[in-house]
């Protein structure tokens, strides 16, 4: 008999605009992977957060939506893994408020994304953003996650949710799973195109250095046959090949094949034969996904039976975490 309990895995993303293949290839991929791994999942879109810098409306709910649709089409299976929209599920702002109050004004300044991100957006450094990590502190311990897969730029966040954990476990009694990082083992990070010293970014100002998940398959071709190299001409993964090695690593994920593996399959060949063959594997990896997300997409009915179900769902499990923290604090139930 199956009595050993599964471990949680929580993970949220951001849908500020369309997933680019570096969100897909560096987590997206392997986090799903995780539902068949033995773990349970739980997954969002952090449309809340996704508040803190300016956007367009109509683009936020456009671009919730198909995200949504986007890892249904990857195959996130709703039968395993909850998969909600944190706007729908209130314990997230209610927690939110409390940890606010257990968290330091001197911690939060010290937190590179808000210093990053205020440096980027002057005109609006807002509270939401000075908060941030208090949300998706909430957005953790709800559901008493004990792994966190993220990507390193996320990685101070669960940091700090770590230590508002314990604090409040501190003063409190056990209430909060303290998480940890998870670093998933087939992990990429894919660099822009166009500057493969830069992470590929949605924002990114050149959008040849993008791939978005949904490109046709000509644009990818395109893209990949502009990317920038250097002027040698051999397939070899070295220092200083900076461009080169981005396009190995997208397709020694894609193709499960090691850099020697590479190296050898393209020897005597240059880049020009290099560069549609990785094309080539993004598409044929992307085909059928963006297959599956039109069916979605076209199906409006379906779309939103999914997402609605799921939030009380998720309700469920954090509500139980809420009310233990408002017992704990004091509030009257
Ligand atoms: N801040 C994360 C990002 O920008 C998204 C996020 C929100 C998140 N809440 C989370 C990630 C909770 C992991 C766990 O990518």
């Amino acid at each position: 008999m199956e009595t050993i309990e599964k471990k949680r895995i929580l993970s949220m993303y951001q849908c500020t605009g369309t997933f680019t293949l570096g969100n897909y290839l560096g987590a997206l991929r392997n986090h799903i992977k995780l539902q068949d791994e033995g773990y349970q999942c739980v997954y969002a879109l952090a449309d809340l957060h996704a508040l803190t810098i300016r956007h367009d409306p109509a683009e936020l709910r456009k671009y919730t939506k198909e995200a949504y649709a986007f890892l249904l089409a990857m195959g996130i299976d709703l039968e395993k893994t909850v998969f909600f929209i944190q706007s729908q599920v209130p314990q997230h702002t209610q927690l939110a408020w409390v940890l606010n109050c257990y968290t330091q004004f001197g911690e939060l300044s010290r937190m590179t994304q808000f210093k990053d991100k205020s440096a980027k957006h002057a005109d609006n450094i807002n509270a939401g953003l000075f908060t941030y990590p208090c949300l998706m502190a909430a957005d953790i311990l709800l559901y008493q996650a004990d792994y966190v897969p993220v990507g390193a730029d996320q990685k101070q966040h669960v940091e700090i949710a770590r230590d508002i954990a314990e604090r409040f476990n501190g003063i409190y009694g056990d209430t909060f799973t303290v998480p940890e990082p998870m670093i998933p083992k087939h992990g990429a990070r894919v660099m822009s195109l166009q500057n493969p010293l830069s992470k590929m970014s949605k924002s990114d100002e050149n959008q040849n250095g993008n791939i978005s998940v949904l490109d046709e398959p000509e644009t990818i071709m395109r893209k990949f046959k502009r990317a920038k190299t250097d002027s040698e001409s051999e397939v070899r993964f070295a220092p200083g090949k900076d461009g080169v090695n981005n396009l190995m690593g997208i397709y020694g994920v894609i193709t499960g094949k090691t850099m020697e593996e590479i190296e050898k399959e393209f020897q005597g060949k240059g880049y020009g034969d290099f560069k549609p063959a990785v094309a080539e594997a993004v598409i044929e990896e992307l085909r059928p996904i963006q297959a599956r997300f039109r069916e979605i997409v076209a199906d409006k009915a379906y779309l939103e039976k999914c997402y609605r179900e799921n939030a009380p769902r998720a309700q469920a499990i954090a509500q139980k975490t809420l009310a233990k923290a408002y017992r704990k604090v004091g509030l009257v139930s």
